[in-house]
């Protein structure tokens, strides 16, 4: 039985409001990509229209409330107390193509420790969602990361480089790394619905660097009330924004951690 805290609640309210419209805009990119209209626009609007509704609703609870999301930035800065962690849309790339792997993420975090996210895919009506000491679930099922106790038969999910990368050369070769020591690594675009695949036992194990906060706040949560790991490595001490995560169940997660941590991977 799963038991929601009335911030939980909020959450997942937020999210319902807000996939409304976002199920509607998803179903005009289809008109779109036949049409001249720039797509990019599109899903610009798509992607702030989104965060406005989440961010209304949560500040109709909590106006004072710190935020951080990906469009608007920081909002109630000095409020690290209690603090909300958006994305909108993960994974805004397949939502340009028509695919239906993307989601919004939500987490709160209470004096900078996450403790409650939900990850909510509108088009499959997967919500994902996890509460500090409360365990994790997939709707109403409660979900457990994976049982896999070696590296050489998981399935491992990753994602990057970004067209802007600067460290393109490192990824890749990272990536043949653990490609070379893995059943088979994917790459499915959304960091948010990757992290909660590893949480439901989807996927063994995720790693990817340069990600932002935002992408994956709600993901570690899930993952650690469903009994998995997840570390951060590399951390850059001058853009620090930027996160490099390595996630997966408990019996894979230090073969996984060695691997990526290869000096022939430097
Ligand atoms: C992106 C997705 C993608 C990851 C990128 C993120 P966005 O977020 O999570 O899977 O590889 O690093 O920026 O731009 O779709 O919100
Ligand atoms: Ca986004
Ligand atoms: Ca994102």
């Amino acid at each position: 039985m799963r038991l929601n805290s009335p911030k939980i609640n909020l959450i997942i309210k937020a999210c319902q409001k807000a996939s409304k419209a976002l199920i509607r805009d998803f179903g005009e990119i289809e008109n779109l990509q036949v049409s001249t209209k720039a797509p990019g626009d599109f899903v610009t609007s798509a992607d702030k229209r989104t965060e406005k509704i989440i961010i209304d609703e949560l500040q109709k609870a909590h106006p004072d409330y710190g935020i951080i999301t990906e469009e608007a930035g920081h909002i109630n800065k000095s409020n690290t107390q209690n603090r909300w962690i958006i994305d909108p849309i993960d994974g805004t790339i397949n939502f340009l193509n028509g695919i239906p792997q993307f989601a919004i993420s939500i987490a709160f975090e209470e004096n900078n420790e996450v403790i409650c996210g939900v990850i909510f895919n509108p088009i499959t009506n997967e919500m994902f969602l996890a509460e500090k000491g409360n365990g994790a679930f997939l709707n109403n099922s409660r979900i457990r990361v994976s049982n896999k106790k070696k590296m050489s038969d998981s399935l491992i999910v990753t994602g990057g480089p970004k067209y802007v990368s600067n460290i393109k050369d490192k990824i890749f070769s990272e990536y043949i790394n653990v490609s070379k020591k893995v059943s088979n690594v994917r790459k499915f675009g959304s960091a948010a619905l990757d992290m909660a695949y590893v949480a439901c036992g989807r996927f063994d194990g995720y790693w990817q660097r340069e990600l932002n906060y935002w992408d994956i706040a709600a993901g570690i949560i899930l993952i650690k009330e469903a009994g998995g790991f997840v570390n951060f490595f590399d951390e850059d001490k001058i853009n620090s924004v930027k996160k490099n995560i390595i996630a997966s169940n408990s019996d894979i997660h230090e073969e996984f951690a060695r691997l990526i941590n290869k000096k022939d991977i430097e």
